[in-house]
Order: structure tokens, then sequence, then C-alpha cells
């Protein structure tokens, strides 16, 4: 079995490991490294429970290589909240909009939505259910999740808009 190192940086920290080449970036994730948060759903890139920020796409971690991830950056749902434990904004806003049940798609779903709301603050209702095609739910039907993501959008929009730096105009 062939054995590579593997230097990665997850959710702000460097982490060194040895991979075998045919372990995935899912099973170093979740099971050496211990991001539970990385949700193994099916295995086989259906379900999107294993979703990851990877390089600043959200990709299924169980299609990647973990031999392939050397030099990544990561961010799993265990770096989203603040180091004090505040949720992120999307956490706030899937609560809020009753979008977790039992939560096993959450990590994934939330993630997606981080990815796509970088990109892009205004997404249609029509771009948000493109973005989460790949990602599946067995029980809230997706309509509370599209709201939690529209819900995310204003929330973010929101929390910039009170951190702005405010603009003083001169009157002289
Ligand atoms: S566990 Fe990766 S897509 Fe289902
Ligand atoms: S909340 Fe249960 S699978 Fe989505």
């Amino acid at each position: 079995m062939s054995l590579h190192p593997v230097t990665l940086t997850i959710n702000q920290q460097i982490f060194q490991c040895t991979v075998n080449g045919s372990m995935t970036l899912l099973e170093l994730l979740r099971d050496e490294l211990h991001f539970t948060g990385v949700k193994d759903g099916c295995a086989e890139g259906d379900c999107g429970a294993c979703t990851v920020i990877y390089n600043g796409a959200a990709v299924k971690s169980c299609l990647i290589l973990a031999a392939q991830a050397d030099g990544a950056e990561i961010i799993s749902i265990e770096g989203l909240s603040s180091p004090d434990g505040e949720l992120h904004p999307i956490q706030s806003a899937f609560i809020q909009s009753g979008a977790v049940q039992c939560g096993y798609c959450t990590p994934g779903m939330v993630l997606v939505t981080k990815a796509l709301l970088d990109a892009n603050p205004n997404p249609t209702y029509r771009e948000i259910q493109t973005a989460l095609s790949g990602n599946l739910c067995r029980c809230t039907g997706y309509a509370k999740i599209f709201k939690a993501v529209q819900l995310a959008a204003t929330l973010i929009k929101d929390s910039q808009a009170i951190h702005a730096p405010v603009e003083i105009i001169s009157h002289d």
C-alpha cells in the first residue's frame, strides 16, 4: 500500500498526516481527524452530507482522495461558528427557519450555503435550488431549507451593515 504525506489547513489549523492512496478526504476528516460534523451518508457522491468547503468551493469530500488534498484549505462545519461559540448567521437562519430536523444533512447544507453566499450574496430562489441540488434531505421537504438560505443572505447583509465603518461627512 502506498503512503503519502499530506499537509492540510482545516479551520485555520495546520494538520500533517500520512495517508494511504485509497483513503478519501471524508475518511481522513471524519475517521482519522475526528471532524465528525463531516457526515458519511453514502460515500458515493450522492447525498452531499460529507460536503466541506475546499479551496473556497463546496465539494463532496467522499469524492476526493486524501492524497490529492495536499496543500488544501478546508472549512468544515466545526470551523463556522466563532471561537466563543457564537453561531454563524447561516446556522442561526437554519434554526430560525425550522430547516433542521434530524440534522444529518445540515452541515452539508450550511456549507453549500456559505460557498453560495460568499460568491453570490443575493441569490435568486432558483439559484438557491440549483446550488443545493446535490444535497439530499429526507426530513424537511426542502422549502424550509431554501427559506433559511434567503434568511441567511439577509442576516449576513444586516450584520455587514452594522459593522460597516460610519462615513463622517464634513459640512465645513
Ligand atoms: S457521503 Fe459524500 S455524497 Fe454522500
Ligand atoms: S434534516 Fe434530516 S436529512 Fe435533512
